[in-house]
């Protein structure tokens, strides 16, 4: 099997990460080893186990829906088939991390870059980068929600917007990216639930989000979240909670680029803080916090 081409490093407010090739690879179902097909079996029937009671109903029904299951590493052709019909999004194989610029275009033209492999058996607790268990366990089901699918593609369009204002309003719009798309939590009639794709594909975090002491839940302010740093290498000291998925697109629809300007100004906010006005649904009591500095 072909090796992923890494192309470069890039020097981000998440500091070094790794960028790929570009281009859109298909998927080489055929070499998938016993291996690779073992650790997606076991990472998924261990997730939805975890799963049962702590993902929105919208993540569990989607999933199923899409026919994902432990038996092997889904075809990414055959998803397409179903998601065609449902929201129009199509899975493209990618080498890993996209440049921002080609990561923002997919989205805005409904494309989600998956990574095509798949870690390896001793990094089934944690990898640093996005495989293809984060991307399709994580992020694709939601995709087959009309609602959080036009959000994806605007978040898209917004993106090729902000990188054309500049590196502030970048940064301002990933921070949203981070604390929805990937560590969000939404208010069900039962109670919290996860719904963001790093949080769904972690089994630490997906248990520590709900269920710790430590960090703080916070109701989803759109400002507040684009001045908050985050933490990349160990479990968010602070999660945002949506009401609905309506409150996020109502809340993101407007032109962003007044709101890029204002916070030019102002100070970000460390990961970890709670200010006067936040909606507080439990403040954290800090236990095992790092100490070193959010990104
Ligand atoms: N409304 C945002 C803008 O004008 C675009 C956006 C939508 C960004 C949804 C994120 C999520 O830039
Ligand atoms: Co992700």
């Amino acid at each position: 099997m072909s090796t992923p081409r890494r192309v470069e490093n890039l020097h981000t407010d998440k500091g070094k990460v790794p960028v790929y090739a570009t281009g859109i690879v298909e998927q080489p179902w055929d070499d998938y080893s016993a291996d690779d097909h073992a650790v997606w079996a076991r990472l998924f029937r261990r997730q939805r186990e975890v799963l049962k009671g702590r993902a929105c109903d919208e993540f569990l029904e989607a999933q199923d829906a899409m026919g994902m299951t432990p038996d092997a590493i889904p075809k990414f052709s055959d998803l397409n088939a179903i998601m065609h019909g449902a929201t129009g999004w199509e899975l493209i194989g990618v080498e890993g991390l996209l440049p921002e610029l080609d990561f923002f275009d997919h989205l805005a033209n409904r494309r989600f870059p998956v990574t095509w492999w798949i870690r390896k058996p001793e990094q089934i607790d944690y990898i640093e980068e996005p495989d293809l268990f984060h991307d399709l366990f994580g992020h694709v089901p939601l995709l087959m929600n009309p609602l959080f699918g036009d959000y994806m593609q605007a978040y898209g369009r917004g993106g090729v917007k902000a990188h054309g204002i500049g590196a502030g309003a970048l940064q301002n719009l990933t921070r949203l990216y981070w604390y929805t798309v990937e560590f969000g939590l939404i208010r069900q009639q039962d109670g919290l639930r996860i719904y963001g794709s790093g949080i769904v594909s972690s089994k630490g975090e997906s248990i520590h989000c709900l269920d710790s002491d430590a960090p703080n839940r916070i109701g989803f302010d759109l400002e507040r979240i684009m001045r908050t740093r985050y933490r990349i290498d160990t479990f968010q000291k602070t999660y945002f909670v949506i009401d609905s998925f309506e409150q996020l697109i109502e809340a993101t629809r407007p032109d962003f680029t007044p709101i890029y300007a204002r916070l030019a100004e102002q100070d970000s906010i460390p990961a970890g803080n709670v200010l006067e006005g936040d909606k507080l649904f439990h403040r954290g009591s800090g236990e095992g916090w790092a100490t070193d500095a959010d990104v």
